[in-house]
């Protein structure tokens, strides 16, 4: 068996502990004669893995008894419906435009209600995240909306924005479990697992209370209410049963790493490795500005479309797969999730150096 170093912005790298678990546990999950694949969601066994995820993930997040953690399906971008869908009591919703995903999320929302866009950097091809201390938060506004960090660009809030006492709802996809987070700051916070936690599937909803209501936009189906699914705990219909069983063991690998204070720690060392050579190379260039950078997702170019095709293949022969930017912007990009070890980045950075002595 070999394991390459995985950089794919997700689905993306899994810490190696937990697939051996998964593995050892896959034909005969502790004692029940068979996988958790195959097991009722309403078997006493898998309800010990969903109850134990939630008090996991309640514990690293410390999320407050007043806020409800939904696992659902749909891939983040159902929530770009769903979030208008329950939150517009107002028919107003004001949206900060810092990427492709924020941009979905926006575009979608304008079949719901007014939706403003109240900032945005497309200017600058999304590199950096616009001063939101002051923007024109519309009075009537249900809710401010922010894609945290931009998976494609690789920026990432560094503070919140200045909602003006309006409900904050985060799509924190690239950086879920990346660093501690203040949640009584956001109404709510959510994201697909598949980069940070677990495979894909899964979308984690953190919802305070009061925002969970029977009073949503006529039309909506039943499985899109909130509601639906907090009051029957995520089991309201066949949950992703499978995929929130591995994440449940990424929250106690993490806990294990010592938390999200731990994470952040180890993710900022990786990611200065990374900058830090951007930052005095004389082929590679960060898109970013300086002090919007992703810990998470880090774009960089040669400025020559072929080079960095020919950095793509060269890096992947020798180990380093999924370096190729998105699609629509190109250039290169790592991902480095929590589950990338610090060696995987040297390795990255000692292959960077080496092909820059060579196609220089
Ligand atoms: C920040 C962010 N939001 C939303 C999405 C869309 O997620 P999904 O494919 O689960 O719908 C992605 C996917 O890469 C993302 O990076």
């Amino acid at each position: 068996m070999s394991r390459v170093y995985n950089f794919s912005a997700g689905p993306a790298v899994l810490p190696e502990e937990v697939l051996r678990e998964a593995a050892d546990e896959m034909l005969d999950y502790r004692g029940t004669g068979m996988s958790v694949m195959e097991m009722s969601h309403r078997s006493k066994a898998f309800a010990g893995i969903i109850q134990e995820a939630e008090a996991d993930l309640r514990e690293l997040m410390h999320i407050p008894d007043n806020y409800k953690v939904l696992f659902l399906q749909g891939g983040a971008s159902q929530q770009f419906a769903m979030i208008p869908m329950n939150l517009m009591k107002n028919g107003v919703a004001d949206y900060i435009v810092t990427g492709q995903w924020a941009k979905k999320a926006y575009q979608e929302a304008q079949k719901y209600g007014k939706v403003n866009k109240i900032a945005s950097s497309e200017d600058k091809t999304f590199s950096y995240i616009p001063d939101c201390s002051d923007l024109p938060v519309s009075p009537d506004a249900d809710y401010v909306y922010i894609c945290e960090n931009n998976t494609i660009y690789g920026t990432k809030f560094k503070t919140l924005p200045n909602t003006k006492g309006k409900t904050l709802v985060a799509d924190v996809s690239s950086c879920f479990l990346s660093e501690p987070v203040d949640v009584t700051k956001y109404g709510v916070i959510y994201g697909g697992v598949q980069k940070n936690i677990g495979p894909a599937g899964v979308v984690i909803v953190i919802i305070r209370e009061d925002l969970i209501t029977d009073d949503v936009l006529p039309g909506t189906p039943t499985m899109l209410k909130y509601k639906t699914h907090a009051d029957a705990g995520s089991l309201y219909n066949t949950p992703p049963a499978y995929g929130i069983y591995i994440c449940g063991k990424v929250f106690k690998w993490l806990k294990a790493q010592g938390g999200l204070g731990a994470m952040k720690e180890r993710n900022e060392r990786k990611a200065a490795l990374l900058y830090d050579f951007l930052d005095q190379s004389r082929l590679f260039k960060g898109t970013v500005r300086r002090e919007d950078r992703s810990l998470m997702n880090v774009p960089f170019v040669t400025g020559d479309g072929e080079l960095d095709a020919k950095f793509v293949a060269e890096a992947k022969a020798a180990g380093l797969e999924s370096l190729k930017g998105h699609r629509t912007v190109g250039g290169m990009r790592a991902s480095i999730y929590n589950a990338m070890p610090y060696e995987g980045v040297q390795a990255l950075v000692d292959f960077m150096a080496q092909f820059e002595k060579e196609n220089l």
